[in-house]
């Protein structure tokens, strides 16, 4: 039995719990974050059992202070573990050369389209055995723990085919099983057309839709089931046939949606009821509405946008009309090779113009929003996994203030301290 945590007198802690407020949240709601001051949380058996100022838990659980690890957090900001809800953190190698030819003046789908990109992941994922990508995995999760993040959602889509995509998640069941960080499996066998098929586009969407997704649902292998919808990759026609499919077998839909070039994404995600959608960068205006309306969760992006030298999307603007937000790194090797969401919150501020506060929100509450895992995650509330960071600053406005730096200083994965 581990002990008690009894984590006191945090300068702000930051619940993210608004009463009765259910689902993703937008507009002001994006930044309430039910803060405390003097703040005290009490974590047992790995959930949160008790939330409020210091003096409220003292009178809860003075007899009981000889049972616990006693943690003063004077001076410091106190929140729910990060989310990560959108990676391609189970590939194998890395992709340095692409990023010197880019700065060369390469694009990203120039490099894809010569067999680079994606595709070159896929060989080298391909390559890799089931142990070998474990290992690779692993240490990435690793430094996402190192940043304050303790769930992260993983997609496949460096197999493209049956059983490279399998191989890879089965990776991800396997870390959620073995790693601390909890894992969330997405099935993107629609990540690009295997090279094998090229000129042969709708007999690989035949493939996914007949072979491929049947079995992943059948060995249940994934909860989402995302599509990159771009020109030259997937239409949006193909993009929806693959995600209904995926419906009827219980997988929900999420996509990769207008990045490169306006395509119709951020509609067909309000048309298809995805969860969420991801990218957006050039989402249109009208597309923006329908998702506020459908309450699509837009998943922004903006290290990615920065790495790829592009504008940023319009969080602010989406905000304001009452779609949620949530952020993520993007891990993959090609577009963001980063597994730090403190640096994302950063950006979401700079470069998208999200306050402080909706930004903690976009990377806390409903970024658990986004891969359906509101009920345990992404705030600090009785009953809910007991996901806590302890950060090096006072407050939540310094954590995005001071860019850059990782002020992680202590993390309790399920109520055990596994950093600091
Ligand atoms: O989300 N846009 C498509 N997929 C990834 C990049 C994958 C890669 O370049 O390996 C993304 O940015
Ligand atoms: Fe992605």
């Amino acid at each position: 039995m581990t002990k008690p945590v009894w984590i006191q007198h945090a300068s702000q802690l930051a619940t993210m719990h608004i009463p009765h407020h259910v689902g993703p949240r937008s507009k002001e709601a994006m930044s309430e974050l039910g803060l405390i001051e003097d703040g005290s949380v009490w974590l047992e058996n790995g959930v949160i059992e008790a939330v409020g100022t210091t003096a409220e838990l003292h009178k809860i659980y003075q007899t009981r202070v000889h049972e616990a690890d006693v943690v003063d957090a004077t001076g410091h900001l106190v929140t729910p573990g990060l989310v990560d809800p959108h990676t391609h953190v189970a590939f194998g190698g890395s992709r340095e050369r692409e990023f010197e030819m880019r700065l060369e003046g390469a694009t990203y789908m120039d490099i894809m389209n010569a067999g680079g990109g994606i595709h070159a992941t896929t060989r080298m994922t391909r390559e890799a055995t089931e142990e070998e990508l474990i290992e690779q995995t692993a240490k990435r999760l690793n430094s996402f723990l190192a940043h304050g993040v303790t769930t992260v959602e993983g997609k496949s889509g460096y197999g493209l085919d049956l059983e490279n995509e399998l191989k890879q998640l089965r990776v991800i069941k396997y870390l959620q099983q073995h790693h601390v960080v909890d894992l969330v499996p997405t099935f993107m066998g629609a990540h690009a057309v295997p090279q094998e098929y090229k000129g042969r586009e709708e007999e690989y969407v035949e493939f996914l839709i007949e072979e491929v997704l049947p079995v992943v649902a059948d060995q249940k292998l994934a909860k989402f089931n995302d599509v990159f919808c771009e020109v030259d990759v997937f239409t949006p026609e193909q993009a929806e046939r693959i995600l209904e499919a995926g419906k009827r077998l219980g997988l929900i839909p999420k996509i990769h949606a207008d990045e490169i070039k306006p395509y119709g994404g951020a509609e067909l995600a309000a048309k298809v009821g995805a969860i969420s959608a991801e990218h957006l960068l050039k989402a249109s205006d009208i597309g923006i509405a329908k998702m506020a309306e459908a309450g699509v969760v837009a998943c922004l992006l903006p290290a990615t946008a920065l790495y790829l030298r592009e504008e940023a999307a319009k969080g602010r603007q989406m905000i304001d009309q009452g779609v949620p937000v949530a952020i993520s790194t993007d891990c993959n090797p090609g577009s963001s090779p980063t597994t730090s969401m403190p640096l994302v919150m950063n950006l979401a501020c700079i470069s998208m113009r999200l306050t402080p506060a909706e930004s903690l929100c976009a990377a806390t509450f409903n970024a658990a929003c986004a891969i359906q895992m509101d009920d345990k995650i992404g705030s600090i509330e009785i009953g809910k996994q007991a996901d806590i960071v302890l950060w090096n600053v006072e407050n939540y406005q310094k954590l995005q203030y001071l860019f850059g730096v990782n002020h992680v200083q202590k993390v309790w994965k399920k109520g055990v301290k596994v950093i600091g």
